[in-house]
């Protein structure tokens, strides 16, 4: 079975944009799990414009719900990790200016960081993951590293397919990855820029085991609301078999 994971980062935006307390990202996690989603990720960013430790400590602290803790690098955000003790890390680039997570990993310049940094989470028996590009090179990088999974940007293939420019190479790219990745037992996730149709086009490409969907799910369910929004996405992610 595919899962979705459904990132609700932006329903922190929303509380923060009132500095109050309403939307709860802890209420949107629970409606996340009830709704069928697998698992809901939250992205505890350097300048939190987001998602505040706060919520890391009490989304992490709800039972029977798996959380995907997105963090940088920095030895702060890793600590407060290792401490909400999440059930899957997923580690991403991170620049302050950027408006959302721009590429994948610099994997080759930071490898002797990024491996220590698995083995801790690893210790914690936390399985982790790396935010990458779609690159051969980074997919055997990633294996060297001791990844138990990669998550592929998707990013460039999105605004591809938005833009209605061709995105075959793309799409054959992140498939070709995929195929590497999972000959290599890594465990393959995807994310970045995900809407019904780069979802359903990337459903075809068999080794994507998750795929973690934030902007656009809770965009659409200002209109549709979160229960039929995540079952639109489950029964896509049905289709496949
Ligand atoms: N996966 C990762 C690793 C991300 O950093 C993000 C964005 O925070 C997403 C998935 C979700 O992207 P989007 O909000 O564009 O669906």
């Amino acid at each position: 079975m595919i899962r979705l994971g459904v990132n609700i980062d932006h329903v922190a935006t929303l509380r923060n944009a009132r500095g109050e307390l309403h939307p709860d990202p802890i209420d949107a996690a629970k409606f996340v799990k009830k709704a069928g989603a697998h698992s809901i990720t939250i992205h505890l960013r350097e300048d939190r414009r987001h998602i505040k430790d706060l919520d890391v400590k009490r989304i992490c602290s709800i039972k029977n719900l798996k959380v995907n803790l997105e963090i940088s690098t920095n030895p702060q955000i890793i600590n407060i990790a290792l401490k909400a003790k999440p059930d899957f890390i997923c580690i991403v680039p991170e620049n302050r200016k950027e408006i959302t997570t721009e590429g994948g990993l610099n994997l080759k310049r930071n490898k002797k960081q990024l491996k220590k940094i698995i083995s801790k989470f690893r210790n914690k028996k936390i399985r982790t993951s790396l935010f990458i590009n779609p690159s051969i090179g980074d997919i055997k990088i990633s294996k060297e590293l001791n990844t138990d999974c990669i998550e592929i940007h998707t990013g460039k293939l999105a605004n591809l397919v938005k833009s209605k420019k061709k995105y075959q190479k793309e799409l054959e790219r992140i498939s070709e990855c995929s195929r590497i990745a999972n000959n290599l037992s890594i465990d393959v996730h995807a994310g970045h820029g995900l809407d019904y149709k780069t979802t359903k086009l990337l459903t075809k490409v068999k080794q994507i085991k998750e795929f973690n969907i934030g902007h656009y799910l809770i965009g659409e369910s200002i209109f549709y609301g979160l229960n039929t929004v995540i079952k639109n996405f489950k029964k896509l992610l049905k289709r496949k078999k």
